[in-house]
Order: C-alpha cells, then structure tokens, then sequence
C-alpha cells in the first residue's frame, strides 16, 4: 500500500472491538501490549506478560477475518535470548497473530532477522519505546536533537535491513517522520508523529473517548464513550430502583 493508500490501523484486545474493526475497513488490528494500561490497569506496560499477550491474542483473533492482525512482543519477551524471542513469537502466531511487534531499533536488528528467516513477520517500533520509559524518562517527542535524530534514522534502516516488513514510529519529530518514511521502502505507521507517515495507529480506547486518565495530546476522540455509558447506566439505575 506505500505510496498508493493510507493504512489505517487501531488496537484492539477483546472479541468483540476486534470483529467490529474487521468489519470497519481497518487494514491493520495490534493487540497492543497497551493492553496493560487500557484494560489491565496498570501505570504502564512493563507489568504486561506474554501470558496475557497470548491471551488477548487469541480472543481478538477469533473476531478478524479480513484485516492484518498483529500481536506485540511485551517486556522481557524478546531481552533475554534469541531463543526465547522464538519461543514467545511461536506463542503469538499460534495464538492467531500473522505478525508479531518488536520495540527497539539497531541493539534488536539481529532478533529481528532470525524471525524472519524463520518466517515470521515482524513490525518494528521505534521513537517512543513505552517498555524504555525507566530510560527514556517521560513520554515525550523524541529525535529532538541531531544526535537523537541520526539514531533514529539508522535505527529505522536496521529495522528494515533486518526483514521487518513496516514499522511504527511514536511520537518522533514530524519532519524527522518524514525523513524516515522517504528513506524507507517499508510502510511506516505513525502515532503522534504527524500526517507523513504511510499510515496511522491509534489506541483505540483513546479514540473512542473510553480512557480513563488523560489521552495523549495527539489524539482527536471521535466520541465520547465513556460518557455516553455513563449516562446510559445511570438510567439504567433509575429504572431498576423505579426512580
Ligand atoms: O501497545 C500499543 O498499543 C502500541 C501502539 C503503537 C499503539 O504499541
């Protein structure tokens, strides 16, 4: 689709999102290891096991017949050895993923590679890494500076010299965004990195106005969900107690 149509992509963690999105047009679905704060409560997405992954794997993957469905590699899944990072991939395609997520540029090139030899597609995930985020501080714009921004543009090069057949790129510099995504022959999927990018993923509890802390600046919520059922269970109240 690179250079022809915008790919449209969201996550999804439950059976039923996942089969209204595959009946929506989007071209890609990821389980998302978002699926930790969104739905699991925690503060962010290193608590996430690939346990729960493989779980929420299989529930999406029962409700997509059309789109490309993609299931992330959470912390700890992919650190530790080669070995394990196939072993935790095998573990998400036979949970009905086609493609698995890596977060990590040219220090996870040679994982990247070993998956794809052994036939398994990989997306890369680059820029704002949620599993660094002991590293990288707080959840802000990255490729600020030039130093910053050269890493970005070979770790990007690493990823497709690797074999990964896209990437995401995560609230990167917009013209860095559109560097990367000239340079590249692979798709790049944005978020929070501006309009230039082969196409755009958003959470999508973020989009339909369900999150419960505060979404992030870059996100237009189409609908306010959570306040919609809010007001609907509160009717819902006053005709159980005969208000
Ligand atoms: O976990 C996630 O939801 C992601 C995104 C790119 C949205 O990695």
């Amino acid at each position: 689709m690179k250079g022809n149509d915008k790919i449209v992509a969201l996550t999804a963690y439950d059976f039923q999102t996942a089969s209204i999105l595959d009946m929506s047009d989007i071209d890609l679905v990821l389980v998302g290891d978002s699926v930790g704060n969104v739905i699991l409560g925690y503060e962010n997405t290193l608590p996430v096991t690939i346990e729960d992954m493989v779980h929420h794997t299989k529930a999406v993957s029962r409700g997509i017949k059309r789109a490309l469905l993609v299931s992330d590699m959470p912390f700890k899944s992919f650190q530790v050895s080669t070995e394990k990072t196939i072993d935790n991939a095998c573990r998400l395609l036979s949970a009905g993923a086609q493609a698995v997520k890596i977060e990590g540029g040219i220090e996870i090139a040679d994982r990247i590679k070993r998956l794809v030899e052994l036939g398994i597609p990989v997306m890369g995930h680059i820029g704002l890494t949620p599993q660094s985020i002991n590293q990288l501080g707080t959840y802000s714009m990255q490729g600020k500076d030039e130093v910053k921004a050269d890493k970005l543009l070979k770790d990007a090069k690493a990823v497709e010299d690797a074999g990964a057949f896209s990437i995401v790129l995560e609230c990167i510099e917009h013209k860095l965004t559109s560097e990367i995504t000239k340079n590249l022959k692979i798709p790049t999927i944005g978020i929070g990195s501006g309009k230039d990018c082969d196409g755009q993923i958003l959470v999508i509890n973020d989009l339909l106005g369900l999150t419960v802390s505060q979404v992030p600046k870059f996100v237009n919520p189409i609908l306010n969900l959570r306040g919609i059922i809010e007001e609907s269970l509160k009717k819902y109240v006053k005709g159980v107690k005969g208000e």
